[in-house]
């Protein structure tokens, strides 16, 4: 029932049908909508947007969101001359497509960073703000649903705001979020936030009431999480990252609850935290974007005491269980602004572990989480970066082969760099895991060599160093050849010599 979740009388004059409240968005604004990586989106407004944009031609609006929407929402609005731009991440394969061809420009940034940028320049500003809620409250504030990414960064910047009112969203998630911005700069104290459970800000998004222009009734949960069961490679992947972590705490670098863990996005990390269910360790918390069906699990276990995030994405049956049990979960999750889940000072403060998935990493440990074959964007960097430079471990996870074997995911030289050597302590594949901390680069390539690539490719690799090495440089390469691998995929769709392909 709306009336009980819109619980500011003088609002409800402002209910309306979405097709009445796109209005307000007009040709060539800046929009900044709720919704991160297909948690707490809207719903409505981008099917509205869609339709008007097919009697009234292009809107190209430049969207802003948390993450990635769910519900289709990009690739249609993509694909309708909804947006001309888009920041800062999507996972959509129609968006992607748009993308690609340069119908879209994408601005592919760092997740705690958008908001800061809002805040900065006069060069982004919000004209509507799109929020999905599960309530409003008493003061017209806002409660969102499965997310809180950039909502309340978009509220306090946008000139108008249309709430998209959810009732198929449990009303029990109210309590879950914890609201809590930076200052401006200069003159900004640090974030007071010194332990994953910790509570700084409020459980509403706070605004004045007047700037509300239209509330819209939805019925409509999130889409699914996509992120498909462990496999065989995954669950090698788990296997590699548990040893190692034991190890870490038999030589007392680490203690049985670790540090806070950080896991991305997709089926590999989602593996990786669903092999922790079988280890030994205990009283383990995550600091974390998404929430996914394996952080559920080590809930469920026992060995997770508590988990803070900006999003949960959870498949259907997952997703039934938590609206089930919110008062279970209630005391052990929070949901937070993607600034502070992923912000800078606070990974480094708390020690996080980071594991992330990237496309491929090359010889000397350098990263790709977003462009395929250097060109075609994937998804995003997304938190990815936001984590791997400041945490206490920075651990890069991929399966050692895509395509059925043409693809080697660790190559010679990476086509596109996201994370640079710098950031990156650990790399892990189905074949092992290569510790690098502390190693120059030609020791990197040995055990990246040694451990990491599939055997299918290793001595192509292991003959590239070694003639590498013999022209010299502190990084050894062979400049003419450094990408023929990607080349030789494009050529002939497999990176293998011809020879060994049709061995
Ligand atoms: N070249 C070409 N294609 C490749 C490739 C490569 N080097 N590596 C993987 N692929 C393809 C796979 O074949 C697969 O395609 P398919 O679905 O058609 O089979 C697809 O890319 C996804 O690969 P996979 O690695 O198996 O999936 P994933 O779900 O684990 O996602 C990333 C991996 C890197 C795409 C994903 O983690 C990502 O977008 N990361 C960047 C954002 C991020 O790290 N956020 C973290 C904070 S939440």
């Amino acid at each position: 029932m709306w009336q009980q979740r819109l619980r500011r009388a003088d609002l409800h004059q402002k209910i309306m049908p979405a097709e009445q409240a796109v209005q307000y968005i007009k040709a060539g604004m800046t929009v900044g909508m709720s919704g991160f990586t297909r948690a707490g989106d809207s719903k409505a407004i981008p099917v509205a947007l869609a339709a008007k944009s097919a009697t009234q031609g292009p809107l190209n609006l430049t969207l802003y969101t948390g993450a990635s929407l769910g519900n289709n929402s990009d690739g249609l609005m993509a694909e309708s001359g909804v947006l001309a731009r888009r920041a800062p991440f999507q996972v959509d394969a129609d968006m992607r497509r748009s993308i690609n061809e340069g119908k879209v420009l994408f601005y592919d940034q760092h997740l705690s960073e958008l908001a800061e940028h809002l805040r900065a320049e006069p060069g982004y500003p919000i004209d509507v703000a799109v929020i999905e809620a599960i309530a409003i409250t008493e003061e017209g504030h806002i409660v969102p649903s499965t997310s809180v990414g950039n909502s309340a960064t978009f509220v306090s910047q946008a000139k108008k705001i249309i709430i998209e009112l959810n009732t198929a969203m449990p009303a029990g998630l109210e309590g879950y979020h914890d609201v809590y911005l930076p200052k401006t700069r200069p003159g900004r104290e640090p974030i007071p936030l010194t332990d994953v459970s910790q509570r700084l800000g409020t459980q509403a998004i706070a605004v004045d009431p007047e700037r509300i222009v239209a509330i819209v009734l939805t019925d409509t949960l999130d889409s699914p999480s996509t992120a498909t069961p462990p496999d065989a490679e995954t669950q090698a992947i788990a296997k590699h990252i548990v040893s190692f972590l034991e190890g870490e705490v038999a030589a007392g670098r680490l203690t049985e609850s670790l540090l806070p863990l950080q896991v991305g996005i997709g089926s590999i990390a989602n593996a990786v935290t669903q092999g922790l269910v079988e280890s030994n360790f205990k009283d383990l918390t995550m600091y974390s974007e998404v929430l996914q069906d394996s952080a559920f699990h080590l809930l469920e276990s026992g060995q997770l005491k508590f988990a803070s995030a900006s999003s949960i994405t959870v498949t259907a049956p997952m997703m039934e269980h938590f609206f089930a049990n919110l008062d279970h979960y209630r005391d052990r999750v929070v949901l937070r602004p993607q600034e502070i889940s992923n912000h800078p000072e606070i990974v480094r403060r708390l020690g996080i572990i980071a594991i992330n998935a990237a496309l491929e990493f090359d010889l000397y440990g350098n990263v790709n989480s977003t462009h395929v074959s250097g060109t075609k964007m994937m998804n995003g960097i997304g938190g990815s970066g936001d984590f791997a430079r400041n945490a206490h471990l920075s651990i890069f996870v991929t399966k050692s082969l895509a395509k059925g074997g043409a693809i080697s995911r660790v190559v010679p030289m990476v086509s596109h760099v996201d994370h640079c050597e710098h950031d990156v302590d650990i790399l892990v594949t189905d074949q092992g895991l290569a510790d690098l901390r502390g190693l120059a680069p030609r020791e990197r390539a040995a055990l990246i060599i040694e451990n990491c690539v599939h055997p299918n490719y290793r001595a192509a690799l292991a003959d590239y160093f070694e003639r590498a090495c013999a022209r010299g440089g502190h990084t050894p390469h062979l400049l003419e050849e450094a990408l023929s691998w990607h080349q030789r995929f494009e050529d002939q769709g497999d990176m293998r010599q011809k020879e060994v392909a049709l061995s």
